[in-house]
This record gives structure tokens, sequence and C-alpha cells, in this order.
């Protein structure tokens, strides 16, 4: 079995992922970062806690750090809900939290298992960051890394241009895509260009709801129901775009991403732009490609997967 590490800020379409990854029998979580970014770390660590137990998961789940490396934290209970996960109701988690930094769980683990662990970020890159200040060799560690992140030929989610996971830590990933350059395999980052083309419309919400009597199950309801009733706010229709699965599963099953390698870096410096993940195709910079930019995908066979994958891990 691949041995990932999961790093997060769960969040509603986090805990689809962590849901997934967990009904895959190909993958061994090794450990589970919980990152602030949607909610607080309080509140992430919370939801995993209860998730990793309701899923069976031994792994250590670990409080990371509790803001972004310069800025200040900003959280997004209007997507997301007052705990992270919309309508549900939590039971009392009967898991508790590693004593490890988030930071330290990542450097352990990647020494724990040289060159085979698969590396997914799923919220803002803030601890990862951190874990490459302890172990600058940490990318060539990993066997791969992947990341939910950025908006390339896109708009933004958050700013104009920039998408949540980015700006919510602009330095941290730019520090990540920096450090990451000397990886012997190019992180993989699946931005908004894919990710929304992940729309949950009615049928996958009944869908969800018909996935049967496990107790994640009506979390993972509630939680979409208010994901939906924001998107419709938002201006979206009575939808959700389900972002983080998609990268869960390119970065365990290698399909339902096409990506293209190009240089990426983070504007950190814009009074307009900061957050904003800008590629460099035309090779202006001079700079050899350190990203393969995910740039299409297969949305309804992904979705297909995801359901299927959930149907047949939440009753086996
Ligand atoms: C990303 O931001 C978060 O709100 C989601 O969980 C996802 O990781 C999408 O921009
Ligand atoms: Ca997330």
């Amino acid at each position: 079995r691949t041995p990932l590490l999961l790093d997060c800020d769960t969040g509603i379409d986090d805990a689809f992922a962590l849901t997934y990854l967990a009904c895959r029998p190909e993958v061994e979580i090794v450990g589970i970062v919980s990152t602030a970014g949607n909610v607080p770390t309080a509140a992430v660590l919370h939801n995993n806690l209860v998730l990793a137990g309701l899923l069976g998961i031994d792994a250590p789940v670990a409080r990371g750090a509790q803001v972004p490396l310069v800025q200040e934290l900003m959280t997004a209970e209007d997507t997301h809900g007052p705990t992270g996960l919309g309508h549900a109701q939590l039971p009392e988690p009967t898991r508790t939290a590693d004593p490890r930094t988030g930071a330290q769980l990542w450097v352990e683990a990647a020494r724990a298992h040289p060159g085979e662990l698969v590396g997914l970020v799923l919220g803002p890159h803030t601890n990862l960051a951190l874990a490459l200040e302890m172990e600058p060799k940490l990318p060539r560690l990993l066997k791969r890394l992947h990341v939910m992140g950025g908006a390339i030929n896109h708009r933004g989610n958050t700013g104009a241009t920039s998408e949540w996971n980015v700006a919510v830590d602009p330095e941290a990933a730019q520090r990540v895509l920096a450090a990451f350059s000397t990886a012997p395999t190019r992180p993989v980052m699946g931005g908004l260009d894919t990710t929304e083309a992940v729309r949950f419309r009615q049928p996958e919400l009944d869908a969800v709801q018909a996935l049967g009597d496990h107790p994640v199950v009506g979390i993972l309801a509630d939680a979409l129901r208010f994901y939906f009733e924001f998107h419709q706010a938002d201006g979206f229709g009575w939808s959700a775009h389900v972002h983080d699965p998609l990268v869960a599963a390119h970065a365990v099953t290698g399909r339902f991403l096409q990506t293209t390698a190009l240089p990426v870096d983070v504007e950190l410096a814009g009074t307009l732009t900061r957050g904003q993940t800008v590629a460099d195709p035309l090779g202006r910079w001079g700079r050899e490609p350190n990203v393969d930019v995910a740039t299409s995908a297969n949305a309804p066979a992904f979705i297909a997967h995801l359901l299927e994958t959930l149907r047949q891990g939440l009753h086996g």
C-alpha cells in the first residue's frame, strides 16, 4: 500500500477527501496534519479526530500551526460553517491528538518512508513550509507531493486572482514551490482550473445521502447541504465545487487530471494580486518547469469514481 500523509483544513470538501482516502484499499494513511484555514486549527483538529475515529484510521492526527507564516489567519466559516463541517452535528471524538507538531509529523513520516511517502496538501501550506525548515532534504525524501491550490488560467475564489489555500498563506506556498524545485519529481498542483469542474448538484447530494447508514454518511450529507447553501448565496446556484477529493484521487490513482509542466511562482508583493499563482508558459523567467499544473479534469468520471469508492468503502 502507498503510505500517504494528509495535510488538510477540514473543511467540507476535505472531509470528502479524507473519507475517500480511508476507503481506498491501496492507500495507507500514515498521518493527518490539521492546518488552520477554513476554520481555526482547533476546529480542524476536532473534525479530523472525529472523522478518523469513525473511519477507523489509526494514524496519528497532529495539531498544525495556528497561524500562517507572515500574515494574519483568515478563516471561511461562511463557506464551511461555524465548525467547518456545515450543518453536521459531530459526536465526541474517540481519538486524541498526537503530541507532535504538524511539521514534526511531516518530517518523521518522510524519514520513516524514504522515497515512498506521498504528501497531499489540501489546505494552506504552512506546516509543510515549517517542516522544510526542520528538514531541507524533505523534497528528496518524498515520492511525490500533490497539492490542491492555485489558479492559473482562472479567476480566483478568494482575491480576484487568488485561490483560498494559497491566499491564506502565500509565503508558505511560495517557499514550498521553491524548495520542491529540487525534488526528483515535480509536485502536482491541482487548482481551480480543474477543481471547479467538479460540481455536485442535487443528484450528487441525493447519492451522498443514499450512501448508507455509516455514521460518516450523515456528516457528509449535512455538511454538503451547507456547502450548497453557501454556493447558492454566492451566485453559483444549488450546487457546490468539491475541490479536494479530485486532487486526492489523482494522487492515488494517477487518473482524472491532465497536467502540463510549467514554471510557477506565487505573487507576494502585488497590491491587487497577492497570493496569485503565476505560470510562465513562454519561458520569460528563464526557469525550468517546477510544477505539473493540472490543466483539465475528467469530472464526470471522477464523480462516479468518488461515489462508487464511498459506496463500497463505507459498506465493506
Ligand atoms: C480550497 O479552499 C478550501 O476552502 C477548500 O477546502 C479547498 O481546499 C479551494 O479553494
Ligand atoms: Ca481544503
